[in-house]
């Protein structure tokens, strides 16, 4: 798919930003602080109504302004679908696909696929938890969009369990609370075992393609693989810098049995932390590399490589499980972070999608086979041509 044209109003420093793109790659060249990254952002926005660099929308609506805009025109196998959100400071946000509103904002979820290489991603493989979840989530979403009412459902009910064990805690429990207790844990082992299931099945399907992507890109036999680390697992509850046992593949149909049991056991813990111990938002990914943790283990070189594996892989995932044929791939500021070769290779690997975002400071650092249509950014204006 592809985007052949794009409207910002209002959207962080694009005050009115209107531009029609190429298919094939499309290079945005600026000084840093120009309006780039919020360029793409905008885009990768409505693939996940979520940004890749802030939690929320608020900080995307433009300083002293009620309203963003996003509006693009997208395209696939010749058919035109005009989405737009509308992003308020103080109301309700809003979407709207082909002028009509839609129900919800998160009906427009589907409509375009978006896969974001980024220099964050190294905090994928480097850093804490929440960046490996975060990754996981929003491919389940932009795989299987219907889990965006899912997640908001789990984060809604852990919010409201947590109120409730934490008053619990300081009031002492009553017959009441408990019984109120009760239903919340219903629907978090419900909501919370399709999140455990959903990333284990993500997880086998990303699989083939991570193995050959990381081949791809670093030259290297050495296997990429994935493990889930989950507080569903084994009697204790763990703090969140121990680590936690391995949930495995063949698990899946026990999950919500696991859950229940577990959440069961650790009530009385709950009760007098006054906090929810175990579930889906505490768990974590293992990133493998010939078997050993890349987070404790791999080279700056070799955490490249498997950041860049996982982007690659999703986007061969996005190809195989949507209808909307190649996901939009997006380079936010990537090859100057490139040594020569993987550079070299990356831009082999994306050159045949058909379409590509390429944002960089200086056009140097992309490698010229990629043939791209140049813009300027400069101060929330792009323009054609260098
Ligand atoms: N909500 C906002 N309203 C106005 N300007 C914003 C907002 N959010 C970010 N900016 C501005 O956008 C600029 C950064 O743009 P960005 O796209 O990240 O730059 P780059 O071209 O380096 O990728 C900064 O000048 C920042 O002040
Ligand atoms: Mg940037």
């Amino acid at each position: 798919m592809l985007v052949r044209h794009l409207t910002l109003s209002h959207f962080r420093n694009h005050t009115a930003t209107d531009l029609a793109l190429h298919p094939g790659v499309n290079l945005l060249v600026g000084f840093n602080g120009q309006g780039k990254t919020n360029f793409v952002e905008a885009i990768a926005y409505l693939a996940s109504l979520s940004s890749h660099r802030v939690a929320g929308y608020q900080p995307l609506i433009q300083h002293d302004q009620p309203q963003a805009i996003i509006r693009a025109l997208v395209s696939h196998d010749d058919r035109d679908v005009l989405v737009e959100v509308e992003l308020n400071r103080d109301t309700a946000n809003r979407a709207r696909i082909n002028k009509s509103d839609s129900k919800r904002v998160r009906d427009v979820l589907g409509v375009v696929h978006t896969v974001v290489f980024a220099p964050e991603d190294l905090d994928i493989v480097k850093k804490d938890p929440s960046n490996r979840r975060a990754f996981i989530d929003e491919l389940v979403v932009q795989v299987w969009p219907r889990f965006a009412g899912v997640y908001s459902d789990y984060d809604r009910v852990l919010k409201q369990r947590n109120t409730l064990l934490r008053t619990a805690r300081q009031t002492g429990t009553r017959g009441n609370a408990l019984s109120t207790l009760d239903a919340w844990d219903d629907q978090m082992v419900r909501l919370g075992s399709e999140i455990v299931n959903a990333r284990l099945d993500l997880i086998e399907r990303l699989r083939p393609f991570l193995t050959k992507a990381y081949q791809d890109i670093a030259i290297s036999n050495n296997e990429p693989t994935i493990m889930v680390r989950s507080s569903l697992v084994g009697a204790q509850v763990l703090d969140e810098d121990e680590e936690l046992p391995y949930l495995s593949f063949t698990e899946r149909a026990g999950v919500e049995t696991m859950y229940r049991e577990k959440l069961a056991s650790v009530r009385t813990k709950e009760l007098e932390r006054g906090i929810t111990l175990i579930g889906p938002h505490r768990d974590d990914l293992v990133l493998l590399l010939g078997g050993k943790a890349a987070k404790l283990y791999a080279s700056h070189g070799e955490s490249w490589s498997y950041a860049l594996a996982l982007r690659l892989a999703s986007m061969q995932l996005l190809r195989e499980e949507t209808r909307t044929g190649d996901p939009i791939l997006i380079l936010d500021d990537v090859f100057a972070e490139l040594d020569a070769g993987r550079r070299a290779r990356l831009a082999e690997l994306v050159a045949d999608n058909e379409q590509v975002l390429i944002t960089a400071a200086v056009a140097e650092d992309v490698p010229d086979s990629l043939n791209a249509k140049m813009f300027s950014v400069e101060n929330g204006v792009i323009e054609n041509g260098e």
